[in-house]
């Protein structure tokens, strides 16, 4: 029988990604063996056309085998559990253990959504400790939990600040202003919600624009998205004149958090002039993400916004959780019931686990360690803004696409046979050749110097033998996929052919 795992063409082990259960096993081999039924026969209603004739054709293996396979599965992809996945603005960092078995207790996951909120108190009590925490870390008064995503609590935090404007009558205000360093999805959600993205260029230092700000605002401004620090890891020090100018011009300031790691304990969007944030609980707060699985965005707002935010409100009155604010349904919910919960869980776990003085220190080991990779990386990589950067730093590999003809994408894939995740490549546009480096608060030393010594071990093969930086990743299942294709239309088929053809 042809062994799965190994390429009839190329013969090399794993190649076929989709390691075959069906395949494996022998007839009567059992991991469990359930213990046999001794009551009255079963009587149930499964209409006769839908049973079945014969046993389901499963494949019989024992406890070890199934260990094995899915041991196996999970190691065919890079993940954090393997190694360091220095991937900028999305912050890779190790997921205590604990923010599990918390989000796993029975408490939690044995709720039913349509449950009596009377059942629900300890719940309804977590997610108000949470939503409260968040207010505080960001310094803002009401907080959204429901979005699932960054994306999403952009989406969301536009739409409050949309609602905002046109309950002031104030409709002719669509006009977005969102700097050229931003994050792909902040356009896209403003469009989302019927405004208009307008862009406004960097300064050379990497650096919102004043003047650019200023000759951008008017009558028809809705606001502004600024993420701070920015995507090339530096904080906006005019943020207050930023927030001074767009208030004047009656818009309103929308904060991306998702590189709040880098200032937790330190400085507050809400401080700083910023009317709603979102977080990626998925990210700063240490949830597991990646792969697409369940995140969350929740959004934070001043009290001016907090009538925009969806129902239904979490509300205690003596003591007692409900759910109410929204009875004639103008304030509609943006997802089903409250929200991702396991991840709201997670988040608050850490949260309470580190209290404020530990999430400061994460911010300041965050920046240390981007700040010490950054100087040891000098004389490999070409740092753009190097003035000094919060969690993360922006290299280009200009010279190496100059001097070896290697590209950005060369070194992010030969990173991979080295066992390191590459960094965010190719982003923020205006860096060419860019390289986003965040290794975050949980990495060691040791792990930093070892990052240090593989890239200057790859430049040394870009200058010897650019053609094997070409061809990388040399060791890995499958080599260079097309990406969009593999997320677009994924094959989820078992029998996987190689890819080496
Ligand atoms: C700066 C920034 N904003 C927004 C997002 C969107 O977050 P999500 O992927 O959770 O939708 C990301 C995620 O990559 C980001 O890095």
């Amino acid at each position: 029988m042809t062994d799965i795992n190994k390429c009839n063409t190329c013969g090399r082990w794993g190649a076929n990604l989709q390691d075959n259960l069906f395949t494996k096993g022998s007839a009567g081999r059992r991991g469990v063996m359930p213990p046999t039924w001794r009551g009255d026969t079963l009587d149930y209603d499964l209409p006769a056309d839908l049973r079945r004739d014969e046993p389901c054709d499963l494949p019989a293996l024992s406890e070890q085998d199934v260990m094995r396979h899915y041991t196996g599965l999970s190691v065919l992809n890079h993940h954090i559990e393997r190694g360091l996945y220095p991937l900028g603005s999305c912050t890779m960092k190790y997921n205590p253990r604990i923010n599990e078995r918390i989000a796993a207790l029975p408490g939690f996951t044995t709720l039913h959504p349509e449950q009596d909120e009377t059942d629900i108190q300890g719940l309804l009590c977590a997610l108000t400790l949470l939503q409260d925490a968040l207010c505080e870390i960001t310094g803002f008064d009401a907080c959204s939990l429901q979005p699932a995503a960054g994306a999403h609590g952009e989406f969301l935090g536009m739409l409050t600040i949309r609602a905002f404007h046109l309950a002031n009558g104030d409709d002719h205000r669509v006009d977005v202003l969102i700097p050229d360093s931003a994050h792909g999805t902040n356009p896209a959600s403003v469009v989302m919600t019927g405004m208009k993205p307008v862009t406004i260029a960097s300064q050379p230092d990497g650096r919102l624009d004043l003047a650019a700000l200023r000759e951008a605002v008017g009558p028809n401004t809705a606001g502004i998205m600024i993420t701070n620090p920015n995507t090339l890891g530096l904080f906006e020090t005019d943020i207050v004149e930023v927030a001074r100018v767009v208030h004047e011009a009656g818009g309103r300031l929308y904060m991306d958090g998702a590189n709040m790691n880098a200032i937790l304990g330190k400085a507050k969007p809400g401080h700083m002039g910023f009317d709603v944030v979102h977080l990626n609980l998925h990210k700063t707060f240490s949830t597991p993400h990646g792969g697409g699985g369940p995140g969350a965005g929740p959004i934070c707002v001043t009290e001016e916004l907090a009538p925009f935010l969806p129902g239904p409100d979490i509300v205690q009155v003596d003591g007692v959780y409900g759910l109410a604010g929204d009875e004639g349904g103008e304030r509609p919910s943006i997802h089903a019931f409250y929200g991702n919960i396991g991840v709201c869980l997670r988040a608050l776990a850490y949260i309470l686990r580190l209290g404020g003085d530990g999430l400061t220190r994460v911010a300041e080991r965050a920046v240390l360690n981007a700040n010490y990779l950054r100087k040891r990386l000098e004389d490999i990589l070409q740092v753009e803004h190097a003035d000094g950067c919060l969690h993360e730093f922006v290299a280009t590999g200009k010279d190496w696409k100059d001097l070896y003809g290697v590209r950005t994408l060369d070194i992010a894939k030969r990173l991979l046979d080295y066992g390191v995740h590459a960094p965010t490549i190719y982003f923020p546009l205006i860096v060419e050749e860019a390289m986003m480096i965040e290794p975050t608060e949980t990495e060691s030393r040791e792990t930093l110097d070892a990052f240090v010594e593989i890239m200057r071990e790859i430049r040394r093969e870009a200058e010897e033998s650019p053609e094997l930086l070409h061809e990388a990743p040399l060791i890995t299942p499958v080599s260079r996929l097309d990406e969009a294709g593999a997320a677009r239309k994924p094959d989820l088929s078992w029998y996987g052919p190689c890819n080496c053809g």
